[in-house]
């Protein structure tokens, strides 16, 4: 049941470090800086080329956040939705893995995909939470996130732990891939193992239920990021949309000076999420907005050059840039919990929505 909580949603933000340290759980061997994914030896990732990522919704921020790491960590991949797989799948060969990224495992338009590359000679394994899944079931291989079961429809905890499962693989494949493990490993596991608690700090003195109540009346919300920012841009438009039944849009930071800016007035608060990846032009872009009257809340560590340049401040504690867009998301995750709240939406069960997607 929700316990003493009032809604499913916030009892599964709330249990984000517990559903963390459970995803992580034997995973990170500390002695000797690896990874440890059970399943799958050192080097079972020797031979992959290229990854594509298929995935609808949240799954699909999660994948894109995925694919950035990839790419940052030098190997060719990229996120696709899987209900446009059908019509523009890139080409695959032995080499290329393809990885389904579902919570359920039996969304339609991903197992569509998943069986489609199938088809076309891929390697394929999927990241999901429900074991004995469709997907778990039809993929080569199964790797799970172990979030253990999500009732709101709206998907938050297993949105943290598809990033998280997706960065620790995508560092995996690399250190596979490219012979050894990229320099700064020891350092991202460290931080990895810190989340759990640093996620339980944010929790306890979050300030998004008043930025809510602040901009509660507002026109259209405005969430822009670069780099791992901006999947979590994404991911901050999606769940407010979803439960308030407010306009909502994420952005690349970078993208806002080439169309959104028409939009922007007093009525359209800007969420600004800073990950340590180029920060001062996200600074500069979300400035350019505050000049046409938008209200900036900047999501970003104490301290930061953002939270004297900005309206609002919410606060995630300092980590490395491949993490601290995880700690913006969960900020992000209670202010659109509290918009809905004030609103009275029914936040467990959105209107027209499902948990499962299971049609094309
Ligand atoms: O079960 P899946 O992860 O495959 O579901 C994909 C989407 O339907 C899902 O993430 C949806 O976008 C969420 N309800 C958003 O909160």
């Amino acid at each position: 049941g929700k316990g003493e909580y009032d809604h499913f949603m916030l009892k599964e933000i709330t249990e984000q470090p517990t559903s963390l340290a459970q995803a992580l759980e034997g995973r990170i061997d500390s002695a000797n800086g690896r990874i440890a994914l059970a399943d799958f030896e050192p080097g079972t990732f020797a031979d992959v080329d290229s990854v594509q990522f298929v995935a609808c919704g949240t799954s699909y921020h999660a994948a894109l956040y995925g694919s950035l790491v990839l790419n940052q960590a030098g190997i060719r991949s990229t996120a696709l939705l899987a209900n446009e797989y059908s019509v523009s799948a890139p080409p695959v060969d032995d080499d290329t893995l393809v990885i389904a990224v579902s919570q359920s495992g039996e969304t339609a338009d991903t197992l569509a995909a998943l069986r489609q590359a199938t088809a076309a000679g891929a390697d394929t394994l999927t990241v999901t939470n429900v074991v004995g899944s469709t997907a778990a079931r039809e993929a080569d291989d199964a790797l799970f996130i172990r979030a253990g079961p999500e009732i709101g429809v709206a998907a938050t905890k297993t949105f943290s732990s598809q990033a998280v499962m997706l960065t620790l693989l995508a560092q995996r494949i690399a250190a596979d891939r490219l012979g050894d493990p990229p320099a700064d490993l020891e350092a991202l596991l460290a931080e990895l193992e810190a989340m759990p608690g640093r996620i339980e700090r944010l929790l306890d003195e979050s300030t998004a239920r008043g930025i809510a109540d602040r901009y509660s009346d507002s026109e259209s919300y405005f969430f822009i990021g670069r780099g791992l920012g901006f999947p979590v841009a994404l991911e901050g438009a999606l769940k407010f949309k979803e439960i308030t039944y407010e306009h909502a849009e994420g952005f690349a930071s970078g993208e806002l000076k080439h169309g959104p800016l028409a939009l922007v007035t007093p009525e359209t608060p800007v969420f600004a999420i800073f990950t340590g990846q180029e920060d001062e032009k996200t600074l500069k872009n979300a400035e350019e907005a505050q000049t046409r009257g938008a209200p900036v809340i900047a999501v970003c560590p104490d301290g930061h050059p953002a939270v004297d340049a900005a309206d609002e401040h919410l606060a995630i504690p300092e980590t490395v840039p491949d993490l601290a867009g995880l700690l913006a998301n969960v900020q992000l995750q209670l202010v659109s919990y509290y918009a809905a709240d004030l609103l009275d939406r029914p936040i467990d069960k959105p209107r027209n929505l499902a948990k499962s997607v299971t049609v094309e």
